[in-house]
């Protein structure tokens, strides 16, 4: 599989639903991406995976997280026999949330490079694509071993988000250890953390040497930053909320609470907008939704 330059919608729990990730394909974005699943959930309760909205019409990939590698192993089996076309999975080592930490997995992984390579090993004939997503670690030393023990034991690809795990979302993302990664590893690696739209992506990717290039928290506002598209202004924005209504029809799954969650990151920095995104917040349905906005 070839992603030289290509744009990644970054896994967002709970926003970058199936319509969504059709939205942003449909404005440019190449390669999309599940959000995290629990392996252990599945690998303990296979029906778990009747919940996932994988599409092989929209998305690339699904990414587990875990700590037990043999879970990663049977949740794999389980995920190829539910989505026969699914080709790639990619394994989570970069949540910080407090939760998957405590649990061993997301970040905290990246204390645990052999466990990680112990998943590779046992993942690697399972599935034809193997990616990971870190974060960078505590210390250069860390990032760097872990880098080069999950790289050398058989992946296709590695993302890497510019931030530590204890950073969450605050400073900057930091592309010189992302370029120092690039540097040491023999995978194309996709660069994260930061980035606006399209151009700026690319930008990043000549200047880090990095492949391919992800973009999450701008997208969440702007899925056309894939096409260097901006939702500025109300016109813009309800049109591309029109589009997205649309797409959860055709996908038949139109529901409100996450209409309202798109209509409030969509619906900014215009005037009336405060106010409006205080109307969007009471709408109870989808009709009211559209009238509000005037679609
Ligand atoms: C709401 C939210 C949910 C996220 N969920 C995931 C996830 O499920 N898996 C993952 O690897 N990263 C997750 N991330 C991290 C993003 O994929 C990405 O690495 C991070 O936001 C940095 O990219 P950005 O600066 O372009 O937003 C999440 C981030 C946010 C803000």
């Amino acid at each position: 599989m070839q992603i030289k330059n290509k744009a990644f919608l970054a896994p967002l729990s709970e926003y970058t639903t199936a319509p969504f990730r059709m939205l942003c394909k449909r404005h440019g974005a190449d390669i999309t991406i599940v959000p995290l699943v629990s392996a252990t959930a599945i690998a303990r309760r296979p029906a778990y995976a009747d919940r996932i909205d994988f599409s092989d019409k929209i998305d690339d990939c699904i990414q587990l997280f875990g700590k037990v590698p043999d879970d990663f192993s049977t949740a794999t089996d389980t995920l190829k026999e539910k989505f026969p076309k699914l080709k790639w999975i990619d394994i989570n080592c970069g949540c910080p949330s407090y939760i998957v930490q405590e649990a061993g997995a997301g970040s905290a992984l990246l204390d645990k490079p052999q466990v990680v390579a112990r998943t590779i090993e046992l993942l690697r004939n399972k599935i034809p694509v193997l990616s990971v997503k870190m974060r960078l670690a505590g210390t250069w030393e860390k990032t760097a071993a872990f880098a080069e023990e999950v790289t050398n034991a058989g992946i296709d690809f590695l993302t890497v988000h510019g931030r530590t795990s204890r950073q969450g979302y605050s400073g900057k993302a930091d592309w010189e250890k992302i370029r120092e990664i690039k540097g040491i590893v023999n995978v194309p690696v996709i660069g994260n953390g930061d980035l606006q739209c399209r151009s700026d992506g690319e930008a990043k990717v000549k200047s880090s040497h990095c492949d391919a290039f992800m973009i999450g928290r701008a997208a969440m506002g702007n899925p056309r930053c894939f096409e260097n598209g901006t939702t500025n202004g109300k016109d813009d924005a309800v049109e591309v909320m029109k589009e997205y209504m649309g797409i959860c029809g055709e996908l038949e799954c139109a529901h409100i609470s996450d209409m309202r969650v798109k209509a409030l990151q969509m619906m900014r920095n215009f005037s009336g907008s405060a106010k409006l995104r205080g109307e969007i917040g009471k709408c109870k349905s989808a009709g009211q939704l559209e009238t509000l906005l005037g679609i």
